[in-house]
């Protein structure tokens, strides 16, 4: 009985009692998500007056236009070519095409106001005056590189060159040295936005294989727009890892809208089904993907892991949530079949409509953010439980129990209901306190018995299911347990029989020889010897600050404190400390409503004066 933070009191007795027992849109042809069909084009002739890319069994004809080998451009129509090292292929975009009808308004999110009147955005009169205010139509040109060479050498891993880009009024072959403007092609992505007053020429080059160090070519999509750029790119992540295990990990967007919850808003994009966005994922173990970082297309084709893209079916599921701080709507990603301690990019995308025609039809990716597995098998990413609703972490397990597969929502109801067990004991407790009084006769102006609710059961389910780490993992701020217990694979470990001095002092002590709620953890689940990211200790501050003192909650001082609860760290990709709703990278000021690190600073502050001594 190593857990509790209480003093009793002998209100608190039955419940302590009780406590005391423990603690995006593709192309038709990119639909086929096989690499094989974009060399199909083997040798494009320039020279034809129409060239016909046969793509997955459909036809594109290219119209050929003055001069001879450049082909036209439609407003929002992809155009997708193969190109070999050192050619040079020119792409023209007519006066006649940018001057003429306007593309279609794909579907928009929730309250885009961009989107919500888009009669309004497309107005011919607003562009009209878009066009006087600039001297030219606006018009938007956009590359994706889909496929890129591959190393031929030993290193596999090797980055090919960048395609360059260039455009021209006047130059009607733009490339390298002719003095055209070159747009920087980076992660397979460029874009460019013009003011045109006359047909515009584009220039595709793909660089020569000096080295001779690659083999087979690329493959790219380009497209040109009056109304938006056709692909796009953001230089933020917006995505993050919440956490994962040797075989599966947690992403979360960012909060998705800042509406309060009583908004339509706020309905609105937690109801949006199917989610809007999807994810792709690769290992950190090949870089080659690099190269195409920024390309929809791209990614498409080259990672092996995704989520939520249509016409890609797998086993990862994403949905919408409001867990987490702010309990703002947001899309979370949930996938599998990842290799065990191993680093991975992650990418959100948002799949559009490719019909042509439709605006930004090529889709958007993010940046890439990282994430890594853990290497043992008894910790299990659990998340989508009923009462604690806000965990969403790795927990200690046993797969020989608990099937990685198909043992979760067990896992989840033994760990999930004993909370509520728990949670059952104070809310007696809590009814004979004068909680729904007047406001002179309640314990507290600032808070009150809702608040102390709420900051017990954060509390209790941070405590009862404990964060799960790799034993391997030697991070400073871990917590051993369950030292006595062997391995879920049934071997003793070494320091049972003849342990070194540190290990002889961490057996003796009850923290590091058991689990914090033995009697489910070590007696049922019986997950072996483990660590555990301990809760955070602004919990209990906030748990002590929030309910009456007739509750006799008090926060353990001293050595006793570094034992149960942990410090949050300065780094955001650092995780010190658990707590609900917790991710890395997680900005705590456009995500989080509380300021933690304020609360426990000035909570620490208070408490270190007030509070007595604590049984332990
Ligand atoms: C959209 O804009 C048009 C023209 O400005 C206006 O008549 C219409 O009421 C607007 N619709 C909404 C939903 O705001
Ligand atoms: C096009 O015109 C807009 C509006 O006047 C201006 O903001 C933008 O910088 C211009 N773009 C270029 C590339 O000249
Ligand atoms: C890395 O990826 C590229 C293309 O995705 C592939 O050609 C290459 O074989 C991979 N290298 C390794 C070591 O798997
Ligand atoms: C690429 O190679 C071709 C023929 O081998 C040569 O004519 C051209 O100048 C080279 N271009 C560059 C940019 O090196
Ligand atoms: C790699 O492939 C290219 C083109 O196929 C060839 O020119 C080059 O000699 C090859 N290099 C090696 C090391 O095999
Ligand atoms: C993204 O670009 C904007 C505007 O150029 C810049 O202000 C912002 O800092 C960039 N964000 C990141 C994460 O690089
Ligand atoms: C929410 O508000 C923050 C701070 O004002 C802002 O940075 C963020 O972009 C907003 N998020 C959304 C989705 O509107
Ligand atoms: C929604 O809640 C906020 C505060 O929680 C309140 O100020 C606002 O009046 C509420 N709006 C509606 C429409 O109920
Ligand atoms: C991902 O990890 C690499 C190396 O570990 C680091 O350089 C990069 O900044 C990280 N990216 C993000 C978004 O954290
Ligand atoms: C979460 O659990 C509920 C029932 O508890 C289930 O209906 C839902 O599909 C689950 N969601 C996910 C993403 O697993
Ligand atoms: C306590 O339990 C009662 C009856 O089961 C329930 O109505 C009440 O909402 C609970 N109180 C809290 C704070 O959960
Ligand atoms: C407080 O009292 C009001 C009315 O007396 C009642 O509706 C409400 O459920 C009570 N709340 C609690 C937590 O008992």
């Amino acid at each position: 009985m190593w857990l509790p933070i209480f003093k009793l009191s002998p209100l608190q007795s039955r419940f302590a009692v009780s406590l005391a027992g423990t603690i995006f849109l593709i192309l038709v042809y990119l639909s086929l998500h096989t690499p094989s069909f974009a060399y199909a084009l083997e040798d494009t002739s320039f020279t034809e007056e129409d060239a016909t890319i046969r793509t997955a069994g459909k036809e594109q004809h290219l119209n050929r236009r003055a001069p001879e080998g450049s082909y036209a451009l439609s407003n929002n129509a992809p155009q997708n070519l193969n190109i070999d090292f050192g050619v040079t292929q020119t792409w023209l975009f007519t006066q006649e095409t940018f001057e003429g009808d306007h593309g279609t308004p794909g579907l928009g999110l929730p309250g885009d106001s961009s989107n919500s009147n888009l009669t309004n955005r497309f107005t011919t009169a607003h562009r009209e005056l878009l066009k006087r205010q600039s001297g030219g139509t606006p018009i938007w040109i956009s590359i994706n590189t889909c496929l890129q060479p591959s190393s031929n050498t030993s290193d596999q891993n090797a980055i090919p060159p960048q395609l360059q880009m260039y455009w021209s009024d006047s130059i009607q072959k733009p490339g390298p040295l002719t003095g055209a403007e070159q747009v920087e092609v980076v992660g397979g992505y460029a874009m460019v936005q013009l003011n045109a007053t006359s047909d515009i020429y584009i220039g595709v080059f793909a660089p020569n294989n000096t080295e001779g160090s690659f083999t087979e070519s690329w493959n790219y999509e380009i497209a040109a727009s009056n109304d938006a750029p056709y692909h796009s790119w953001s230089n933020e992540t917006s995505l993050l890892f919440v956490d994962g295990d040797n075989h599966a990990a947690l992403l979360v967007t960012t909060d998705l809208t800042n509406a309060s919850s009583n908004t339509t808003l706020y309905k609105d994009w937690l109801s949006l089904s199917p989610p809007p966005y999807g994810i792709f994922a690769q290992s950190q173990v090949n870089k080659s993907i690099l190269g195409l970082s920024r390309s929809y297309c791209g990614l498409l084709q080259n990672t092996k892991i995704t989520a939520n893209l249509k016409d890609i079916e797998n086993n990862n599921v994403a949905g919408m949530t409001s867990r987490g701080l702010g309990s703002a709507p947001k899309e979370q990603f949930y996938i599998s079949s990842l290799d065990a301690s191993t680093q991975y990019w992650g990418f959100l995308a948002m799949q559009r409509n490719s019909t042509p025609g439709i605006i930004g039809g090529g889709g958007k990716v993010w940046s890439a953010m990282n994430f890594s597995t853990k290497a043992s098998d008894n910790c299990a990413l659990m998340y989508n439980l009923s009462f604690c609703s806000e965990v969403a972490y790795a927990v200690p397990s046993n797969p020989e129990k608990y099937s990685p597969s198909t043992g979760l929502p067990d896992l989840a109801a033994v760990y999930d209901s004993y909370a509520a067990q728990m949670y059952q004991y104070f809310n007696y407790s809590l009814q004979q306190i004068p909680c729904n009084t007047t406001s002179s006769a309640q314990y507290s102006l600032a808070r009150n018995c809702d608040d102390c609710a709420r900051a017990y059961k954060q509390w209790l389910c941070a405590v009862t299911i404990p964060r799960c780490e790799d034993w391997s993992n030697e991070a400073p701020y871990l917590a051993p347990r369950n030292m006595m217990q062997n391995f879920v694979n049934g071997s003793t470990p070494p320091w049972i029989g003849e342990p070194d001095g540190a290990q002889a002092a961490l057996l003796s002590s009850v923290a590091s020889n058991s689990s914090r709620n033995a009697q489910i953890i070590d007696d049922v689940i019986q997950p072996g010897p483990y660590k555990e990211v301990l809760p955070c200790i602004d919990l209990c501050y906030d748990l002590v600050q929030s309910c009456p003192a007739a509750l006799g909650f008090g926060c353990p001082q001293f050595r006793w404190q570094n034992t149960s609860y942990g410090m949050r760290s300065s780094d955001p990709g650092v995780l010190s400390c658990s707590y609900l709703g917790a991710a890395y990278y997680l900005s705590e000021g456009s995500n989080g409503l509380w300021g933690a690190q304020r609360v426990m600073r000035a909570a620490s502050v208070a408490l270190g004066v007030v509070l007595g001594i604590l049984v332990f």
